[in-house]
């Protein structure tokens, strides 16, 4: 018998055996029974472009987005996709490797070890374990300081509050800096920075005295509960959870990516109008109750008399520090020049603590355009320096660990923004 045939029976007992398909499967064989998170890397601009297609294509879960001068993404597919998502890989020659071959034991080991650590006292937070949105709001409710207030901007598609935390030492309204995180649910590190900067300034208040005579210090650490509230409770499948969770007409798909639903250059590049998709822009700019509330809470204490001068986006993660404008690459605002030294000085001053290196630069410049997004909307509307932050961290499931350093280094990178608003006019 010819040796080629011997393979081929081979091959086929072991079909019939079942061990190469298991009953249920659609064909593909059965590489591995978990969702994979793989880093692909490029480096001619045909692989960059070919990768961004893909992201723009919506199939698979992009842990990180595309960068513009290539380098390296992390995409996940899920168990169905891992043997498609190697073919594609491979017959396009592309470099990659697995970053993390069983994504479902990561998050069951995150829970078990955020339930092991759960406190028992309501009404406070550590930040040596990622807090529930049902802890982070009876801390907020209970934090009583002279300097601060928290007040409530506006509620959720599910009707869940949005806070705001106001450190001001009172007075006629001031310059003003607004920060906000976890506008996507699933960059758990976002929120916990956020709260760990309103916990610091409650507590060492007269360590910023200096700063807050000058200005006030507007925080929303969760801007997007409902969806925060999902990657907390709604088991394995939903800790990746990034949108929000409005119900869209006529589709069985959940959620608009917050980060799309900005009116500037809303249903731009890198943006969705499928509802199923992850950067799904909405139905309409300021269609989701989340970003109206943010654009209002800013509007209303304009009308006060606050000047917003800064205005900081916490995400992850990629350790970035995107400048505007991102929309699209190439173009600036007339003020580039004072965008990129601050943001040099901000990423410097992130490096001093921990030793923790960014890259900043022009947010789509860096990585592909993006529109509809909050930063490029303050910008427009008039906010001189605005930033995205990508944090540390190498996949949104960050060891509690990270949360502190993290907070820290960053913590000093936006203290580079007061001071520079301090000295602007
Ligand atoms: N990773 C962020 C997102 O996809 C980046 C947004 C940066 N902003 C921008 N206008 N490019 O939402
Ligand atoms: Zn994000």
């Amino acid at each position: 018998m010819h040796p080629l045939i011997l393979k081929m029976n081979a091959f086929y007992v072991l079909i019939s055996l079942g061990i190469l398909f298991q009953p249920g499967d659609t064909g593909s064989p059965r590489i591995n029974g978990t969702d994979q998170v793989f880093t692909v890397q490029t480096s001619t601009t045909e692989e960059t472009k070919l990768i961004y297609q893909l992201y723009l294509n919506g199939e698979y879960d992009f842990w990180t987005a595309p960068l513009r001068g290539g380098s390296h993404v992390d995409i996940m597919a899920r168990a169905g996709q891992v043997y498609d998502l190697t073919d594609f890989l491979q017959s396009h020659g592309l470099n990659y490797s697995v970053k993390f071959s069983d994504v479902r034991s990561l998050i069951r080991e995150e829970q078990r070890q955020n339930e092991v650590t759960r406190s028992t006292r309501l009404g406070r937070i550590s930040w040596d374990r990622y807090a529930t949105f049902h802890e982070i709001s009876a801390w907020l409710k209970s934090l009583n300081t002279s300097y601060s207030t928290v007040s409530i901007i506006g509620y959720s598609s599910q009707h869940r509050p949005i806070y705001a935390v106001t450190f001001s030492t009172g007075g006629p309204p001031k310059k003003s800096v607004l920060i906000d995180a976890n506008i996507h649910a699933r960059e758990w590190i976002a929120g916990a920075t956020a709260t760990w900067i309103i916990n610091e300034l409650a507590v060492n208040t007269t360590v910023y005295l200096d700063i807050l005579k000058e200005i006030d210090i507007h925080i929303v650490p969760i801007m997007n509960p409902d969806g925060y509230v999902h990657t907390h409770s709604g088991g394995i499948q939903a800790r990746l959870w990034r949108k929000t969770r409005s119900v869209q007409s006529g589709s069985k798909c959940v959620g608009c990516d917050p980060n799309r639903n900005f009116g500037f250059h809303w249903d731009g590049e890198s943006t969705s109008s499928d509802p199923c998709s992850d950067i799904y822009r909405g139905v309409a700019p300021f269609s989701e109750p989340e970003v109206a509330a943010l654009v209002e809470f800013v509007t209303t204490l304009e009308k006060e008399g606050a000047s917003f001068l800064a205005y900081l986006t916490l995400h992850a993660y990629g350790k970035v520090w995107l400048l505007p404008w991102g929309y699209t690459q190439g173009v600036y605002p007339d003020d580039y020049a004072d965008q990129l030294s601050l943001g040099q000085a901000a990423i410097a001053a992130v490096q001093s603590i921990h030793g923790t290196r960014y890259h900043t630069g022009q947010g789509a410049d860096l990585l592909y355009g993006v529109g509809g997004a909050s930063d490029d909307f303050m910008k427009n509307h008039g906010i001189k320096y605005t930033a995205t932050v990508e944090m540390r961290g190498d996949s949104f499931i960050l060891p509690p660990a990270q949360i502190v350093p993290n907070a820290q280094e960053v913590w000093a990178g936006i203290q580079e923004y007061f001071k520079r608003v301090i000295v602007t006019s």
